[in-house]
């Protein structure tokens, strides 16, 4: 079976699914959401991402029963008798009539869809992607995992268009804060740098595993400011995502990153975090 979905609780294809027009998450993007991975029918860092997607609810003071999500979601992905797939999990304040203030107590809707997921091929990860910089223009709550994200799918675009993979999100000072659905590492040294968390970044699930793989693994990892020249001058740049895992970056806003491959550090951790993913040590 393929893309299977879930609108609280009724179960069935995608394309026969709907939500009403007044549903806040359409009207006003009143809504969060969260995307899995599944390796081997397994879901990925589920606790993980349950805590963040709790963060995202309360941050907007969103009340849905997290407990029902979690059946939904397992039931949704069983049904759909995938093993490698993405399940995208998207939770809104609910349907009312358009008005900017919501009403109390609205039924959150939960959309639930599984798709098949294909790897990046080997060759294509071994040769690394290209990114470009856009201005951050984003509201200042980017911990927060909502879907409001046309100035990212813009910036994606944008990327798209130059022929790049990713658009990092950069601050008039020369702040590189994230990509457009990825968190940014640069290696120096020996050693990791990558963006402290707060509310400039979505703090991603991939990000933490790789800060931690890389500790076990003996590297420095510093989470801290980290300015756009330092990209330039560093020995490895790569992106890290649910989807995206630890991927390469060998070009950024057309100049190359050191020599233009991807490097050791980044193979490695991505061989390590394949590992980890084997084991099921989320
Ligand atoms: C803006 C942004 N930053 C970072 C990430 C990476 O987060 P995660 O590793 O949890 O997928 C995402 C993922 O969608 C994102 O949208």
């Amino acid at each position: 079976m393929s893309a299977w979905c879930c609108v609280n609780g009724r179960y069935g294809p995608i394309d026969e699914a709907t939500v009403p027009i007044n549903d806040r998450g359409f009207l006003f993007g009143d809504s969060v959401y969260e995307v899995f991975h599944v390796h081997d029918g397994r879901l990925w860092a589920a606790e993980r991402h349950y805590r963040r997607l709790g963060r995202s609810l309360e941050a907007i003071g969103l009340n849905a029963d997290l407990e029902a999500i979690r059946g939904w979601v397992d039931e949704t992905l069983r049904q759909s008798r995938l093993a490698e797939a993405m399940v995208y999990l998207h939770v809104t304040r609910g349907v009312a009539p358009r008005n900017h203030a919501f009403p109390p107590d609205l039924k959150p809707t939960v959309v639930i869809t599984v798709r098949p997921l294909v790897a990046m091929p080997e060759a294509e990860r071994r040769r690394g992607v290209k990114a470009i910089t856009v201005p951050e223009v984003r509201w200042r709550r980017r911990d927060i995992k909502s879907t409001n994200l046309l100035p990212n799918v813009l910036a994606k675009q944008q990327a798209i268009r130059a022929g790049a993979y990713e658009a990092l999100f950069v601050e008039a000072d020369g702040t590189v804060n994230e990509g457009s659905s990825t968190n940014v590492f640069l290696v120096r040294d020996g050693a990791l740098h990558t963006p402290a968390k707060g509310p400039q970044i979505l703090p991603g699930i991939t990000r933490d595993l790789l800060v931690e793989t890389a500790r076990e693994q003996g590297y420095a990892v510093e989470e801290r400011t980290v300015k756009l020249s330092e990209l330039f001058e560093a020995d490895e740049v790569f992106l890290s995502g649910t989807t995206t895992e630890a991927l390469g970056v060998v070009e950024v806003d057309s100049r190359r990153i050191a020599d233009g491959q991807v490097g050791l550090v980044t193979r490695g951790l991505f061989e390590a975090y394949s590992e980890r993913v084997r084991q099921g040590r989320d």
